[in-house]
């Protein structure tokens, strides 16, 4: 199947930003990882990080002219902010898994709303950047149990 990993503003930040909450990986490091496990589970994976909001949604609905089955998405900041962004994951129906590297529930209060986590498959945070990979695993499992 083809997933879609899209990340939002500030990821293309990770390795330097705030390593205390988010690590010391880079993206790109995240995305050699995913990539390494989406091939041993046999799925075609693309990756996206923008810091503009319409540039997400363009590509959730690019994801949606080509069919991708399921997206694991960090809208990063967006997650507290983003109607449009919610707005286009309904739009297309495409199932996903809502990802945080740090814990939101244990920081401020403003990062407790989240404008996806009632609308997706469901939500993994604070395990860091295992938590892409623990999404990727369970996406391939809810794949597998669709065409079953
Ligand atoms: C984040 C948590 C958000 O609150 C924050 O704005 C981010 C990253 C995370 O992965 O922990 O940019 O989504």
């Amino acid at each position: 199947a083809t997933i879609t990993v899209l990340n939002g503003p500030n990821l293309n930040l990770l390795g330097v930003r705030e390593p205390g909450l988010y690590g010391n990986k880079t993206l790109r490091d995240i995305q050699n990882g995913l990539e390494q496990l989406a091939a041993t589970l046999g799925h075609d994976l693309e990756f996206f990080q923008s810091n503009a909001e319409f540039e997400i949604i363009e590509q959730i609905h690019q994801a949606y002219s080509r069919g991708v089955d399921f997206i694991l998405i960090n809208p990063a900041a967006f997650t507290h902010t983003s109607v449009a962004i919610r707005d286009a994951l309904l739009a297309t129906k495409i199932a996903f898994i809502e990802v945080h590297l740090s814990n939101v529930h244990a920081r401020e209060a403003f990062r407790r709303h989240s404008y996806f986590s009632d609308i997706a498959v469901g939500v993994i945070c604070g395990l860091g950047a295992r938590g892409y990979e623990l999404a990727l695993q369970a996406a391939h499992q809810i794949l597998q149990e669709r065409t079953q």
